[in-house]
């Protein structure tokens, strides 16, 4: 599957083409079947398009009451930790847009890791079977990139795919190295859409690597079955891949 590469100029325009990207997508499946769900990871990248989804014009072109944010993954801190990915999401945009609260759905990082991964997991069967879904599908799963070639939480050599309910795991590690808990790769891949959002200069050889044979690397095992698998890089980012995509 050859994924679709958006390479924007800069940091900021590859954060608006992913804020849009974002606001497209929620209104079409908003307007197809009633809800749009969405998982998005913590780390610096994301923060800048979420700040955007607060702000004109994605603020009133996206219909908040139809949208339903989950995480991808989430260190076990409180909110107000300043690692804490709910926490950054909140700050940056959720305590800003019309979305009910009760369409947040933080992963439960008060109870012990692999309780917190099993209900979580529970959580998302619920959310997705009463929608007539008989596994969790995402409509749009936003990634990032560690340089080590992690994605979510999923770290080379983790077992995260072993642990949990086989939809969501715990495990300890990362910077911080902190407990988390993770969206497995069987879920991520089960999702409509994934789209990693990856920027700078220090990014751009693992960028390559993981576009062009991803050595078993946990970010090149991000393959949906739907076959919609998107980058949106800047252009330092997008360095030092061979072929060149044309900058949008
Ligand atoms: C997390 C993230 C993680 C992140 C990468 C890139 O919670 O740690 O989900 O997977 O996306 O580590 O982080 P930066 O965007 O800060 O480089």
């Amino acid at each position: 599957m050859r994924p679709k590469i958006i390479i924007s100029k800069t940091a900021a325009d590859a954060a608006h083409a992913a804020a849009r990207f974002f606001a497209e997508t929620a209104s079409e499946e908003a307007s197809r079947k009633g809800f749009f769900a969405s998982a998005i990871s913590g780390g610096e990248t994301p923060r800048r398009m979420h700040r955007l989804l607060g702000k004109q014009p994605y603020l009133d072109s996206i219909p908040w009451k139809s949208v339903h944010i989950f995480w991808a993954d989430e260190r076990c801190v409180s909110a107000d930790d300043p690692s804490s990915n709910y926490g950054a999401a909140m700050r940056d945009f959720l305590e800003k847009v019309p979305i009910p609260n009760d369409n947040i759905h933080s992963m439960p990082v008060s109870l012990s890791p692999d309780t917190a991964a099993c209900v979580y997991g529970d959580r998302l069967k619920s959310f997705f079977s009463g929608r007539g879904y008989n596994e969790p599908v995402f409509d749009l799963i936003f990634l990032g990139l560690g340089s080590d070639g992690h994605t979510a939480s999923i770290f080379p050599d983790s077992e995260a795919d072993e642990k949990g309910s086989g939809k969501v795991a715990a495990l300890f590690g990362g910077t911080p190295k902190v407990f988390r808990i993770t969206l497995t790769i069987p879920i991520i891949n089960t999702a409509q859409r994934v789209a990693f959002l990856v920027t700078g200069k220090d990014k751009s050889a693992i960028v390559n690597r993981i576009i062009s044979d991803g050595g078993g690397l946990p970010a090149a095992r991000v393959i949906p079955s739907s076959g919609n698998l998107m980058w949106f890089l800047d252009r330092e980012a997008g360095s030092a891949l061979e072929s060149k995509e044309p900058y949008l």
